[in-house]
């Protein structure tokens, strides 16, 4: 990885500036990494959306969001610093003639271009086409989206085609922000630098893999794009195939993006496909009713503002995941993901193999297998479950379970934990593409996600009910159950 601060300075331009994910994430992540001095002195932010604004509004404008969106307070120096950075452009991104003004407001020979496409993918067609013809590009820029990278296969490979018609491959930064957080990337150092886990990775030790992403909140206000989505394309094809990724693949050769890219397909292409045939042993579709969360009671998926009341898009999805491939033969890894359960919770449950045979039958009947537990949020850190003798001096050994704890904020005290968004807007004007998505893993995920999204609509089963407040549909249970598993609660 480059140096803190060795990287070319950029012209970070935003096209969406004033839209949601701008004012929610992106501003306040470069407001951060302005604050842990990590930006380029001489890189300039650009804002650019279709409203009639100036400099000063937008800085307002950004001011006003981090008010909002963030539980910290500026500091005047810090912001100062970073205000400076700032400035705005009106273009209507459908009129190309508009993108002219780009080559006033960037200077793409001291400057790296990094265009960060924060708008809906209906008009990357329009920024690629205003991008080339005003002239600003160089082989040096870049381009970064981010999800919704289509809604299947077929419009996947149509966006990816737009922007291949104006950036190379190695030019585009595809993020998913799970790949941001401290905890995923931590994946790969828990891996490959203990030999305790490197070499008890596979089928001989592991019985089963579980991955849990649960989500308290609802759809918050995101009822039109949600319903046409569903959480099996919203999270699932997404984050937790990402988590997947890391958790199922081999050891790459080195750090190198093509060399962990490389290693991400594999594991992708070895997915055994669900489809019609299993889709209901292997998979569960749930949506939430009303409910309590916390104590607060909140309204069902159908009684959100908005929605359509004959609605039959899931909240929620389980999965048994089964990997075809010499390391993982005979070890299902169990996904879900859900709106409205019980807390937020993003964990990765390895459980150990059972022991061949128990001589603590007085402490326990079957002995409990080990587990290790990487939680990725809230409260990041890694727990081993094992069993140990109850202190005394009884003549009888009697065991009981107990966890090795290490919490990252407690071992690393000194070192901030940084937020997925933060890490990522700075690896993409680094230019370091190690956590962004190449356009074969984006495609072959929906290969893979396509064919369970078939078989639905082959059943058109309803999804199954579950109160908002709790961990999902009983089927959901059921899933594991059959294979005499639990889920981790
Ligand atoms: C987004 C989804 O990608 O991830 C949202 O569109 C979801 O529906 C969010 O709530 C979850 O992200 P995090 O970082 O809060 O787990």
């Amino acid at each position: 990885m480059k140096d803190k601060k060795t990287y070319k300075p950029c012209d970070l331009v935003i096209f969406g500036a004033l839209g949601d994910l701008s004012r929610r994430k992106l501003l306040i992540s470069l407001y951060r990494l302005e604050n842990a001095n990590l930006i380029e002195p001489d890189t300039h932010i650009v804002g650019i959306d279709r409203h009639v604004m100036d400099t000063a509004e937008f800085v307002e404008t950004a001011r006003l969001s981090l008010q909002e969106f963030s539980s910290e307070t500026t500091q005047d120096a810090v912001w100062a610093r970073f205000s400076a950075r700032l400035s705005y452009v009106k273009i209507d991104l459908t009129q190309l003639d508009e993108y002219q003004i780009l080559n006033k407001v960037t200077n793409n020979k001291t400057r790296v271009l990094v265009n960060y496409f924060a708008v809906s993918p209906f008009l990357f067609k329009n920024i690629c086409q205003g991008l080339a013809k005003c002239g600003v590009l160089t082989k040096e820029s870049r381009m970064v989206m981010e999800k919704p990278i289509g809604h299947d296969l077929e419009s996947s490979i149509e966006i990816n085609n737009v922007v291949a018609s104006v950036f190379n491959e190695d030019q585009v930064f595809r993020i998913d922000h799970y790949l941001g957080k401290e905890t995923v990337l931590n994946l790969l150092a828990l891996r490959f630098a203990n030999s305790i886990f490197t070499t008890n990775w596979n089928h001989n030790t592991i019985d089963h893999i579980q991955i849990t992403v649960a989500e308290e909140v609802g759809i918050e206000g995101r009822w039109d794009y949600f319903d046409k989505t569903g959480q099996l394309r919203d999270m699932l094809q997404n984050h937790l195939l990402q988590i997947l990724t890391f958790i199922a693949m081999e050891p790459p050769v080195n750090l190198e993006a093509k060399s962990i890219h490389s290693e991400k397909i594999k594991v992708l292409k070895a997915l055994r496909p669900i489809t019609s045939n299993n889709v209901d042993e292997k998979t569960v579709r749930g949506q939430y009713t009303s409910g309590y969360i916390k104590g607060q009671s909140v309204p069902g998926y159908l009684e959100e503002e908005g929605a359509n009341t004959l609605s039959s898009t899931e909240s929620f999805v389980a999965l048994r995941v089964d990997i075809d491939n010499w390391r993982w033969a005979g070890v299902p890894f169990y996904l879900r993901t859900g709106k409205r359960l019980m807390g937020k919770r993003t964990e990765i449950v390895v459980y150990f193999k059972q022991l061949p045979h128990n001589i603590f039958k007085d402490s326990f009947r079957d002995l409990p297998p080990n587990k290790l537990i990487i939680h990725l949020q809230p409260n990041e850190g890694v727990e081993i479950e094992m069993l140990n003798k109850i202190p005394g001096i009884d003549e009888h050994i009697k065991l009981q379970k107990t966890r090795l704890d290490l919490s990252f904020s407690d071992a690393f005290k000194k070192n901030r934990i940084f937020g997925g968004y933060e890490k990522l807007v700075l690896e993409a004007m680094r230019g370091n593409p190690t956590l962004f998505l190449s356009r074969e893993e984006i495609e072959q995920a929906w290969t893979w996600i396509d064919s369970i999204q078939d078989a639905w609509k082959h059943y058109n089963e309803s999804p199954k009910a579950y109160p908002a407040g709790t961990w999902g549909p009983i089927a959901s249970v059921a899933l594991l159950a059959r294979d005499g598993r639990a889920w981790e609660e």
